[in-house]
């Protein structure tokens, strides 16, 4: 029987003991853990994803710090806010909504924001943290991804590892995660010549393309667990993933369902971000406390 890996329902898992975790807290005294959110324009998928993510941080006792911006914004005020939140004492999490407009450079903005308050996970710092087998804050799509993949109980230990995609966000830190639990991994894009004959190799595909439907029944072998990324909106307005799903499903040993698979799984990798770094502010502060001289 082919196991679907139901990603809602561990979200809302994760979700509701973090929420215990965060009262916890509350009931000693501390103040609420505080996630700040930047949206530049007004892109309607983004403000989606960004609602989505104030509405979960809420629900689990996190309070929000809310910073709808226009698309006008120059790089400066961004900077300049992000060092002001990077400074404040009731703010443990920055996340900016990517992608931003293009007067405006990433690689900058995600360099200013302060390590120890980067749930996204992306500053190079966090990434090359991971790259070491040291990780502080890991990206939160692979993570998810890696939630996922343990729930299949695969033996990661020696599998061969195969991702399709090599962002930044999900392709390369994955490869990161996979390598730190001993898996053998091979990383595809779009010019890898002979696709089916990398993911036909794999006893883990995870795949992070936006092609619809890139992977089929043929492209896999038997058993192999699927993880698919790829949320796709196909013409008549339905989500796809990148796998096709029912093509797949009965040659696979597990499977991630487009959607209710990996999507849910990023904003609860987000929040536990987030209550890591609260954790860890909060930590830091009493050690401070305790030791005054130090
Ligand atoms: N845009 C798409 N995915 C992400 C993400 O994980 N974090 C941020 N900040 N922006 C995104």
């Amino acid at each position: 029987m082919t196991q679907i890996l139901d990603g809602k329902a561990m979200s809302s898992q994760i979700l509701a003991r973090l929420k215990n975790e965060v009262n916890e807290h509350l009931q000693k005294g501390s103040r609420a853990p505080g996630l700040a959110t930047i949206l530049l324009g007004k892109d309607p998928a983004s403000a989606v994803y960004v609602r989505n993510k104030r509405k979960r941080a809420d629900d689990v006792g996190i309070k929000s710090f809310e910073y709808d911006l226009p698309i006008q914004t120059t790089q400066i005020e961004l900077l300049t806010l992000i060092e002001d939140l990077n400074n404040r004492d009731d703010i443990d999490a920055i996340l900016v909504q990517l992608p931003l407009p293009t007067h405006i450079d990433t690689s900058t903005v995600i360099c200013t924001v302060n390590p120890s308050k980067d749930v996204d996970g992306f500053h190079p710092e966090n990434i090359g943290k991971l790259s070491l087998g040291h990780p502080r804050f890991i990206p939160c799509t692979p993570k998810g991804c890696m939630y996922l993949i343990q729930a299949s109980k695969a033996k990661l230990l020696g599998a061969h590892a195969v991702i399709l995609g090599r962002s930044n966000i999900v392709g390369k830190p994955m490869a990161y995660m996979m390598l730190n639990t001993d898996a053998t991994v091979t990383i595809c894009h779009r010019n890898t010549q002979n696709l089916r004959q990398q993911t036909k190799q794999a006893d883990i595909l995870i795949t992070a393309t936006g092609v619809p439907h890139l992977i089929g029944a043929d492209d896999v072998k038997e058993g192999v667990v699927v993880i698919d990324v790829g949320i796709n909106k196909l013409e008549d307005g339905t989500l796809v993933g990148d796998v096709d799903f029912d093509d797949v499903k009965d040659k696979a040993a597990a499977i991630t369902p487009v959607p209710g698979g990996v999507g849910p799984m990023t904003i609860s990798m987000l929040l536990e971000n987030t209550v890591a770094a609260y954790c860890n502010h909060l930590a830091s502060r009493n050690k401070h406390e305790a030791y005054p001289s130090l």
